[in-house]
């Protein structure tokens, strides 16, 4: 059951992990209710949704209530914390665990992070299998809340480190949203330009809108310009001409999955941004939290790409509204994601360092470090 609560601009959460005016996700207090600001009403409404079954948070991740790996990865963090308290009268509860962790991997299939979440909680749950439900519930919550700060405090670690490679002045070209609303809070890609902001460097946003769902156009400006940052949206095809004309300094976007290559998936359109980088000597770089890392993937190629409804295209919808903007019966492809090659990558930002030049040697030694 999923109760819905109007709020206006409040968060819900009397103490937002995040320490931010709105949030992707929270757990509740109690550890009975998620609350998820529901990403595909922005920036018209901002509601949150109160959710108290883990089913029903497998669905606002596949509806992409909540989007974003590193936010996806910490939604299924606190779902389980649901699940685990659904399983009270459950005779296997590492059964009970297992299918809802199986039901949450099932939503979107390339976000790294949220197979890194699952797994951590698992884990978690399978060394405390024996104690009382509510023991349980409060262990796994703990767990949950302390993996979404960590998230935020990569963030801000990832956002230092990319700042400094930065322009003194100049445009950043962003595409699709990998801000505070993609992660537990501040943003990966978003978090460097917030932090070269806040180093005093003088730099202004171009925002790609992202086509089919817009994230670029409704959240990453929504997000900037309620921080003051400038910003300009653009139609993802006016890319090349803006670059041509020298109007893209830098480019910074976000990551779904990196593999051991240093191949990166992000949302489809991004490999399109960096061959034109390429074309045109501008800086191409990623942010990403180690929980995107998936040295397990051994190239880009092994990388799964979500395919989503082609609907998404040629309905686009926003609240109650939907379009038809195609001769009905006709299709459409729409995978969510591209892989941009390593080459095509100046640097890659986590939170345990820079990897640059980007491949399987500089995430090696990173790795090392442990997490
Ligand atoms: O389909 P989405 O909106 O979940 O895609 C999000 C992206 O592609 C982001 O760039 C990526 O998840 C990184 S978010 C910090």
């Amino acid at each position: 059951m999923t109760d819905t609560l109007r709020t206006g601009r409040s968060h819900p959460h009397p103490e937002p992990i995040s320490g931010a005016s709105y949030s992707a996700a929270e757990l509740m207090p109690g550890n009975r209710r998620v609350a998820l600001l529901d990403q595909r009403l922005l920036p018209t409404i901002e509601r949150y949704e109160l959710i108290s079954r883990c089913s029903d948070v497998a669905t606002a991740i596949k509806t992409m209530v909540v989007r974003g790996a590193p936010a996806i990865g910490v939604t299924a963090a606190y779902g389980l914390v649901l699940a685990a308290g659904e399983a009270q009268g459950t005779a296997d509860f590492m059964a009970h665990m297992r299918a809802a962790a199986a039901e949450l991997l099932a939503t979107r299939p390339t976000a790294s992070n949220l197979a890194h979440a699952v797994r951590a909680m698992l884990a978690l749950a399978e060394t405390i299998r024996d104690e009382s439900v509510s023991d349980r519930c409060t262990r796994l919550a703990d767990a949950a809340r302390e993996y979404h700060a960590a998230d935020v405090a990569a963030c801000k670690r990832m956002g230092e480190l990319g700042a400094r490679a930065m322009p003194d002045e100049g445009v950043i070209l962003t595409h699709c949203n990998a801000g505070a609303l993609a992660t537990g809070g501040y943003g990966s890609a978003l978090g460097v330009i917030r932090a070269a902001r806040a180093a005093g460097k003088r730099v202004r946003v171009i925002a790609c809108e992202t086509r089919p769902l817009l994230q670029g156009a409704r959240l990453t400006a929504w997000e900037l310009s309620r921080d003051l940052i400038p910003v300009t949206i653009i139609t993802d095809s006016m890319v090349a001409q803006l670059m041509r004309k020298g109007g893209v300094h830098a480019c910074v976007v976000g990551a779904d999955r990196i593999a051991r290559s240093g191949d990166v998936a992000n949302k489809i359109g991004t490999y399109s941004i960096a061959c034109l980088a390429k074309a045109h000597q501008i800086p191409f770089d990623v942010a990403a939290p180690w929980s995107t890392v998936d040295l397990a993937c051994v190239d880009g190629t092994f990388i799964p790409i979500e395919e989503r409804d082609p609907r998404e295209v040629t309905h686009p919808s926003h609240g109650d509204t939907t379009l038809s903007i195609a001769p009905e019966g006709v299709t459409a492809m729409n995978p969510a994601f591209d892989v941009t090659p390593a080459s095509l990558i100046r640097a890659i930002y986590t939170e345990r360092g820079v990897v640059s030049p980007v491949g399987p040697e500089a995430l090696a030694k990173l790795a090392l470090l442990g997490s």
